[in-house]
């Protein structure tokens, strides 16, 4: 698909413009007391949205830093882009940061590309064409029992407001799990699933373009996605839990007793 050619071309490019930008002066503004954006968001999201408006200047676009752009009538197509998840680790030097470009047709995400610049990693998938890691076909691992299970999670940038919440469940899957890890990018989080290299996710109040491109990388690697309560899932709701499947129900027990 076009549009995922793109979408891969302009997540190398922009991971590259964050790699010049390592080592060097980050230029860290606050947009809340722990949530941060650097030089390196602002050029790698306008370089992003010049690239796709030359190709397909009739596309709408929703980006974290600007925001959505006007809807133009008739416009089938959405770009849903992240320009640097992980910025907290950017700016520290900790090389687990990515770029994440979903493109949403119709209101689905119909394909997506995540690019860790750090290992040199492209993730990509177009719905119903599979998921890759550069050129590798990705499958969700096989662990069937959330005892045996290694699960990723983040903690939303307000938790200082309502701590009880995030840390409930914490304690819940630190307890029922085999450990849980907290990376600080949810895109590469759910690419991780996606390549089997975890087992599960869960995470409150991410924006749509934290998940688009890894939903689709890491359903097309067959996960499994629902909010907490184990209805549908949408970038768009504030709850997520994603697993290889095997292990979703057990997980949806622990977030239950957490909220009880
Ligand atoms: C953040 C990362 C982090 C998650 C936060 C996100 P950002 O995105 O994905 O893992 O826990 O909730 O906001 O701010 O680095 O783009
Ligand atoms: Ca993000
Ligand atoms: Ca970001």
């Amino acid at each position: 698909m076009e549009y995922l050619d793109l979408a891969k071309q302009l997540a190398r490019d922009a991971g590259d413009i964050l790699k010049h930008y390592t080592r060097r002066e980050k230029q860290v503004e606050f947009k809340g007391r722990a949530n941060l954006v650097t030089v390196a968001d602002k050029e790698s999201e306008a370089f992003i949205i010049r690239g796709i408006q030359k190709h397909f200047p009739g596309h709408s676009i929703l980006a974290e830093e600007s925001g959505a752009t006007e809807s133009l009538p008739g416009a089938r197509v959405r770009w849903v882009i992240d320009p640097l998840d992980g910025t907290t680790n950017f700016a520290h030097q900790y090389p687990f940061y990515c770029v994440s470009i979903g493109v949403e047709v119709d209101g689905v995400v119909a394909c997506g590309a995540v690019y860790d610049p750090c290992r040199d990693e492209m993730f990509s998938a177009a719905r119903g064409e599979g998921a890759f890691l550069n050129e590798e076909s990705l499958r969700v691992s096989e662990v069937d029992k959330l005892s045996h299970a290694l699960l990723l999670t983040g903690f939303p940038y307000d938790f200082r407001e309502r701590i009880d919440t995030p840390l409930g469940m914490f304690r819940g899957f630190l307890l029922e799990s085999q450990a849980v890890r907290r990376g600080g990018s949810a895109a590469l989080d759910l690419c991780h699933m996606a390549a089997g290299r975890c087992d599960g996710f869960w995470e409150m109040k991410l924006h749509p373009w934290d998940t688009a491109a890894g939903c689709v990388i890491a359903e097309e690697s067959g996960a499994r996605f629902t909010d907490f309560s184990g209805g549908p899932f949408s970038i768009y709701k504030k709850e997520i839990v994603a697993s290889n499947g095997r292990i979703h129900d057990e997980m949806l027990s622990v977030l239950k007793l957490a909220a009880s």
